[in-house]
């Protein structure tokens, strides 16, 4: 019950912090009141108890000390640890692989030993929270090389010999996508309409299954004042209590 106490908290007193956090969208029920409530107790109950399975993907290219992105993992890990939820990490800067050239090797080709292992990762998950410095407006590059590697077809996707309708492998999981970026984040959503990380979510994600997708931008990293970046630590520690 404690976890569910904190994410009311994180809800009402941090969502305006929180950039692109969809409405929460509430469907029309048919069961009455107390059902719900009894309902919300439960998993409540349930998450206390055994947890989510997290797997948090380090997207930044550099493993060397001292990013920030490298930080915000540990401050989710740390956070998600204390409720009692099981985390893992995939730190995408210190694995080995090539970039996928061609087609035939996306479709066919083997499988580098820690894609193998990311992909075990994944499967075991019931969310993914992914981590990623802004570069040139999108994904770095070695992310992106990640997950074409990662999420090939049979293992994300797949359209069957014949290419016919998309079946989604991925499904019964959830992600936060976790950017950060020199620029206010107002201004990479507002003006330049957040286009990279739209191409994550729907061209990576959610057509694998993968849902909800949830992000939290943070801008101005660059910023001096240490406080700052304190202030956002806390708050994806506090996402990562929640296991949101
Ligand atoms: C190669 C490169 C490209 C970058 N491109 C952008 C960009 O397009 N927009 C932006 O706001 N910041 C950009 N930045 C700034 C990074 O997003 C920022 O330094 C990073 O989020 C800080 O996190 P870190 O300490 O984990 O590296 C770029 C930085 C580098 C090194």
């Amino acid at each position: 019950m404690i976890a569910a106490k904190h994410c009311i908290g994180l809800r009402v007193s941090q969502a305006r912090s929180l950039e692109a956090e969809p409405p929460v969208r509430i469907r029309k029920i048919a069961y009455t009141r107390v059902d719900a409530a009894e309902a919300f107790l439960n998993v409540g109950r349930q998450h206390a108890l055994m947890g989510k399975r997290i797997v948090i993907v380090l997207g930044h290219p550099d493993p060397g000390e001292g990013r920030f992105c490298h930080a915000l993992g540990s401050a989710y890990e740390a956070g998600a640890i204390e409720d009692g939820h099981q985390v893992r990490t995939i730190d995408v800067g210190r694995l080995e692989f090539p970039l996928i050239r061609t087609r035939r090797e996306f479709e066919e080709g083997v499988v580098p030993d820690d894609i193998l292992a990311a992909q075990d990762d994944i499967r075991w998950a019931h969310h993914l929270v992914i981590c990623y410095p802004l570069w040139l407006g999108t994904l770095p590059a070695l992310l992106k090389g990640f997950f074409e590697q990662t999420f090939r077809y049979g293992y994300a996707l797949d359209t069957g010999k014949r290419g016919g309708t998309v079946r989604k492998l991925l499904k019964g999981r959830s992600a936060r996508i976790i950017v950060t970026m020199g620029m206010p984040a107002a201004i990479y959503r507002y003006y330049f309409r957040a286009h990279g990380l739209k191409s994550l979510e729907s061209g990576i994600l959610a057509i694998s299954g993968i849902s909800p997708v949830r992000s939290t931008l943070i801008g101005s990293v660059e910023k001096p004042d240490p406080r700052y970046r304190a202030k956002w630590l806390e708050t994806v520690r506090e996402l990562g209590r929640c296991a949101q």
